[in-house]
């Protein structure tokens, strides 16, 4: 990994820089089209696990999260965290909720082996985008055990780890992802506050996911549908 793409991780929860925006995430999509190309690339790995719907949300927390950390590799934490699940694309199918989300999921073989693949993908396409060795290896670095490592090393990683979390806040997430874990919403959602939210290692995830978390149990009625 090259240090000079990445800084150190700040003790946690990392401090606020800038102004935390806690408005919900439909209304700050992803900015630019600077990234378009790699989307065209990885589409087949889109359509897998939902990841049309996981990876772009999770791409517009980065940039939330980013304006609040203006000191982060802002290339580096886009580019990662819009690949970092398309190996969920090149593993067997039939087990990536049977294996992948059940059980003690995080130690499952099919985890690491799409973690292993986004970086097999990672390395395909970047190159022949204009991306240096050095950025895809930083890009690797962080994908390559972000479900299974149980620390994040550097500022960027963390930050990635956190917009991967913040998605299911969202009742987007909570519609897709409670239905992977087997859980009703209620159910759920409970778990995101009492387990996702102390493992968020930011302040403004933090305070995105608590906000979310809040109009999202509101809208599904968690109250009295449980
Ligand atoms: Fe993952
Ligand atoms: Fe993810």
């Amino acid at each position: 990994m090259n240090k000079l793409l990445t800084h150190p991780l700040p003790s946690t929860p990392i401090r606020a820089v800038g102004r935390i925006d806690t408005s919900p995430i439909s209304l700050s999509p992803a900015a630019g089209t600077d990234l378009d190309k790699i989307w065209s690339a990885v589409l087949p790995e889109t359509r897998v696990r939902s990841n049309d719907i996981h990876l772009p949300i999770s791409l517009a927390y980065a940039e939330k999260l980013l304006i609040v950390y203006p000191d982060a590799n802002a290339e580096l934490v886009r580019v990662t965290i819009l690949l970092h699940d398309t190996g969920w694309g090149r593993v067997d199918r039939s087990k990536i909720i049977s294996e992948g989300f059940s059980g003690d999921w995080r130690k499952a073989d099919i985890r690491f082996l799409h973690e292993q693949q986004g970086c097999v993908i990672a390395q395909e396409i970047l190159p022949g985008l204009g991306y240096s060795k050095e950025f895809v290896d930083a890009v690797c670095a962080i994908i390559d055990g972000h479900d299974t490592r149980p620390n994040a090393y550097s500022l960027e990683d963390a930050l990635v780890r956190d917009a991967d979390r913040l998605w299911r806040f969202d009742h987007a997430g909570i519609a897709l992802a409670s239905g992977w874990f087997g859980m009703d919403p209620a159910a759920y959602s409970d778990r995101l506050r009492n387990e996702i939210v102390p493992e968020l290692l930011s302040e403004a995830a933090i305070a995105m996911a608590n906000a979310d978390l809040d109009r999202s149990q509101a809208l599904l009625k968690t109250g009295v549908l449980r």
